[in-house]
Order: C-alpha cells, then structure tokens, then sequence
C-alpha cells in the first residue's frame, strides 16, 4: 500500500479480541483470565497457572492432579533429541540451542500431537519438556550427563534438580515458582505475536514455539534478564552505579530491566520480584548485587523518570539460586511456553491469517536494465 500512517513497532494496534491476559498499564495491574497477578504469586503453583491459562478458569483438585501427572508424564527427552544436543557445539547459547531443540524434537513427536485440534496434547509436551531440553544441554556442554526428571518433584524443583542432581533449598523453589507464575503470559508481547503470526497459518504447535524461542531471545524482550546481571557484574560496586548509569545514558544507550511498552508505571512483577530478589539476598549473606540493582533503580527513575519491568530483579533471584547466567532467558522460556501455547490455542479456536501491511516507500516505474548493459 501507498500512504497512511505507520504505527511503528505497532504500538497501540489492536490486532485480535483475547480472553487471556489483561494488563492495566495505568493502574499497573496484570490480569490472568480474571485473576490478580498479586494473588496468583502468593496462593497459586506455576502448574495451576498453566491449567488457568488453557482452560480458562481454576482447576479442582482432582483436574490439578491430572494435569500435574500428565506434565510429569511428558517430562523425558527422545534419545535421538539428547544425541543431537550432544552435538551441538558447546559454546553454543542456551537460547539458541532452545530454538534449535524446539525445531528438532518435533520430528521425533508423534504426528497427531502437530494437529491444530490436539493443541493441547502439544502444549503440555512442550510445557514438560522445555526444562529437560534446557537442563540436558547444560550438563552435557559441561562434559557431564543429563540427570533424569523426578516425579515427586514438582514443575519449578524438578528444573534445579534436574540442572545439579540435588534437591534445591525451599526457599528457591519457592521463589522459582512465583517466578514462573509472573512470567506465564503477558497478552500480546513480541515472542507470543510471533507465535500467533505462525500459528495463524495453521502451522503446527511446533513450529509456533520455535517461533516464539527466537523472538524471546533478542536484548530487548527475554534476553534483557541476562544484560541486567552482566550490567551488574560490570558496576562491581554499589558507590559506581551513578556514574556507570549516567554515562550510559549520556550515550544514549538503554539501560536493560527498564521501561516497558504497556506499563506507565511500575510493572507488578518487579515488584513482587524485588522482595523475592532481596529475600534470597539476605538468605546467601551476599546483598551486593541486589543492593547495586537498587541503587541503578533509583538512579534510571531519577534520570529518566523509568520504572523497572520484570527483567531487572529475576536475574539476581536466579543468581541467588545458582543458576548461571546464560539460562536466565531459558528460565523465561520455562515459563512462557504456558502462555505461548494458551495464545497458539486461542488462534487456532477463531483463525484468521494475520498479515498487516506496509506503507511502500520505495519507486515504482523503473525500466528493466539487461544484465549486460550494467
Ligand atoms: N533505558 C533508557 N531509555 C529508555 C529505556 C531504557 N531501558 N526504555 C525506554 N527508554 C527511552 C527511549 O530511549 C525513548 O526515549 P526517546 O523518546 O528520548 O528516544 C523512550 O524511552 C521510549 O522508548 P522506546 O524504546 O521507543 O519504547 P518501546 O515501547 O519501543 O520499547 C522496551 C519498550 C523495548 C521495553 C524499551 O523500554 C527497552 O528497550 N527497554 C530495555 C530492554 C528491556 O528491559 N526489555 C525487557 C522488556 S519486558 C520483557 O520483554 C519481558
């Protein structure tokens, strides 16, 4: 097309009617088929939040348990997955390995679970499975075996397990599990449209999620949990957060866990975050990361009137639990394939091809110049 005004980046462009997620971004509320982010962190698990997610309100206990004995069911990586994770170069990035396991676990998947109307099968796989792929890689790029999932564990503690072979402290199973809960969906975020534009044209469950895995990767959505922790590390102190900040923006260089699309004030998950950061701080006697994110906090809002989103504290929760550095963003890709496939389910229930279009800048009369006359 010719003309018109472009929305870039699509802000503010209502592309689908959902009945998932909800943000209030004046009132800094997040909303899950009705439900208060606040009350889902303190009373629910991140598998009753999945059962929420796909099927649209509270389970009992009874569909809890089901539900809970089919992820754990589905938790084992095909051998054939784990020999090529094997080949994979070890210097290959968590996320990028992600994209790649997505892609290839389909092929050794039974066809009916790629059905467009056996989404749900899918998404319990891909659910289940994510930490296996991600734990699996881990060990084996550091020369050791995958340790195999424990079904009396359950989603948040079988991942730490399954990263060491040891069962994890309470206290960061708890905080990983809240974590997961925040980080389930977030309406029409980058990674869950991309999983929508896929899954729009009725391509697998499969391939929607690879989708997804490559859009969360980049700095500027999942992977920014990563850059807040490098950016840590780089400050060394909690007295050089003012100057290392403020150069960064005389710069004009973003300052990553700030700022948000949707949210005009602070983002409920960094919030709850925040306590959960500074609680595990406290626990391991070791405050200083969390102390210079504070710091960097105050500094970013003085200067740029910015709130923190959701990245700037998960990275020193996952800190604190061990997890290194590099998995942050996979921990995110835990979490969000709940949300993903509940997106990919909603499509698929009401589809239409999603194809926008685009204000055509370039000419249009040019006379053909044979090759030869170049
Ligand atoms: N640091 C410094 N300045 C910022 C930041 C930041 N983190 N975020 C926004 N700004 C400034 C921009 O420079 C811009 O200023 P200008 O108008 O003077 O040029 C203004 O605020 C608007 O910023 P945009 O980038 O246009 O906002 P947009 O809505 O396109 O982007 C985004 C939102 C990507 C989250 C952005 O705030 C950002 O890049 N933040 C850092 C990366 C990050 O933390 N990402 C995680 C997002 S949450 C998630 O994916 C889970």
């Amino acid at each position: 097309m010719q003309g018109g005004p472009v929305s870039r980046g699509l802000e503010d462009v209502v592309v689908a009617n959902s009945a998932i997620t909800f943000i209030d971004g004046k009132g800094g509320r997040l909303i899950y088929r009705g439900y208060d982010i606040r009350d889902l962190a303190q009373h629910s698990t991140f598998e009753e939040t999945c059962y929420l997610l796909w099927y649209g309100r509270l389970p009992k206990p009874q569909e809890l348990e089901q539900l809970r004995s089919k992820l754990v069911g589905r938790r084992e990586i095909p051998l054939g997955l784990e020999r090529l994770l094997e080949a994979i170069p070890a210097k290959t990035s968590p996320m990028e390995m992600l994209r790649t396991g997505v892609s290839a676990l389909s092929s050794f998947e039974p066809d009916d679970l790629k059905r467009p109307e056996s989404s749900i099968g899918g998404a319990l796989r891909l659910t289940a499975v994510l930490p296996t792929i991600i734990a699996a890689y881990h060990r084996l790029r550091q020369g050791k075996r995958p340790v195999a999932p424990r079904a009396d564990l359950d989603h948040a503690a079988n991942f730490l397990y399954m990263l060491t072979g040891e069962v994890a402290n309470p206290s960061y199973v708890k905080a990983l599990d809240v974590a997961l809960i925040l980080h389930a969906d977030h309406e029409f975020n980058a990674s869950t449209f991309s999983a929508r534009v896929t899954a729009s044209t009725l391509s697998d469950l499969y391939s929607a999620v690879t989708s997804a895995v490559g859009t969360l990767k980049g700095p500027l959505h999942g992977g920014a949990n990563e850059e807040v922790m490098r950016m840590v590390h780089d400050i060394h102190s909690p007295e050089e957060v003012e100057s290392y900040v403020t150069q960064k923006l005389a710069r004009h260089e973003k300052i990553m866990g700030f700022g948000h699309r949707v949210y005009k004030v602070e983002d409920p998950r960094a919030a709850i975050l925040r306590e959960y950061a500074k609680r595990l701080a406290q626990e391991s006697g070791d405050p200083k990361s969390f102390v210079i994110l504070r710091n960097v906090e105050e500094v970013v809002h003085h200067e740029k009137g910015l709130y923190p989103n959701v990245d700037l504290f998960s990275g020193a929760c996952y800190e604190s639990m061990g997890i290194p550095m590099d998995l942050f963003t996979p921990v995110f890709a835990i979490s969000r394939v709940s949300g993903w496939t509940a997106h990919i389910l909603e499509q698929y229930s009401d589809n239409r091809i999603i194809r926008p279009a685009s204000t055509y800048t370039g000419p249009t009369d040019l006379a053909y110049v044979p090759l030869a006359q170049r």
